[in-house]
């Protein structure tokens, strides 16, 4: 049965819309974990724009399943994450113009620095996972240097109306996750995924994890967390 990681993101962008102490995204945590979540996700970037250092200490607290932290692989974000120990860092680029993360990191250009990153994280007993673009030369390169884990890049498909491009991104997919799978990595997807799209990815049962924030976060204005998380989670189950 894939996993669902629902990323507490924008609960915190909320909360510093205001720079005031609510909502809390550990809060959210929690409840997302009551409601079902098998890992929880967190971004915390240069600018802080979200997620800061002290629910990244808090978080590793208090979450039972699985913490995860998306950060940049740059040697601030390296002794975060060295501190803060969560089970898996989800290494992605960081662009300070760009309103989310935009693309997958380019594992052929910067496979070195990746690696010892990797490598680093990996000596502290932390899991490294790469997040790529639906590539097949760069999810080569990630077997190629070691990794065991991707997170494919859904977004470029997700943000798509229905169309002939939307056809060919998804393509792109199928072909992304089954060439990962073939080389046994572990894969993961995010990015963009709604309660729509979640079902189009019923015939890729190679895929082990949905990472979802967005959609899940909006869903809960209207019906709370508990509720949003569990309709994800029952449309996780359904792809089955
Ligand atoms: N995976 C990664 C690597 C991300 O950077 C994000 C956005 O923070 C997500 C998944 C979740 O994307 P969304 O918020 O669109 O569900």
């Amino acid at each position: 049965m894939p996993e669902l990681a629902v990323n507490v993101d924008h609960v915190a962008t909320l909360r510093e819309a205001r720079k005031v102490g609510y909502p809390d995204p550990v809060a959210a945590a929690i409840i997302a974990e009551q409601a079902g979540a098998d890992s929880i996700v967190a971004h915390i970037r240069f600018d802080r724009r979200h997620i800061r250092k002290r629910d990244l200490y808090i978080l590793k607290e208090v979450v039972t399943t699985r913490l995860i932290l998306e950060m940049a692989a740059t040697p601030e974000m390296l002794e975060i994450a060295l501190e803060i120990h969560p089970e898996r860092v989800t290494l992605v680029p960081e662009d300070p113009d760009e309103m989310t993360t935009e693309g997958g990191l380019d594992v052929v250009r910067e496979c070195d620095s990746i690696k010892e990153a990797s490598q680093v994280l990996g000596n502290s007993g932390i899991e490294t996972c790469l997040f790529v673009d639906p590539d097949v030369e760069q999810i080569e390169m990630v077997k190629q240097i070691g990794i065991s884990m991707i997170e494919i890049h859904t977004g470029a498909y997700c943000d798509l109306e229905d169309s002939a491009e939307k056809h060919a991104q998804f393509s792109r997919l199928v072909n992304a996750v089954l060439t990962a799978d073939n080389m046994k990595l572990k894969v993961g997807a995010g990015h963009g995924i709604d309660y729509n799209s979640i079902k189009d990815f019923k015939e890729l049962p190679q895929i082990s994890e949905y990472s979802i924030g967005h959609s899940i976060i909006s869903r809960s204005v209207f019906s709370g967390l508990h509720q949003a998380v569990l309709d994800m989670k029952h449309l996780i189950e359904g792809l089955k």
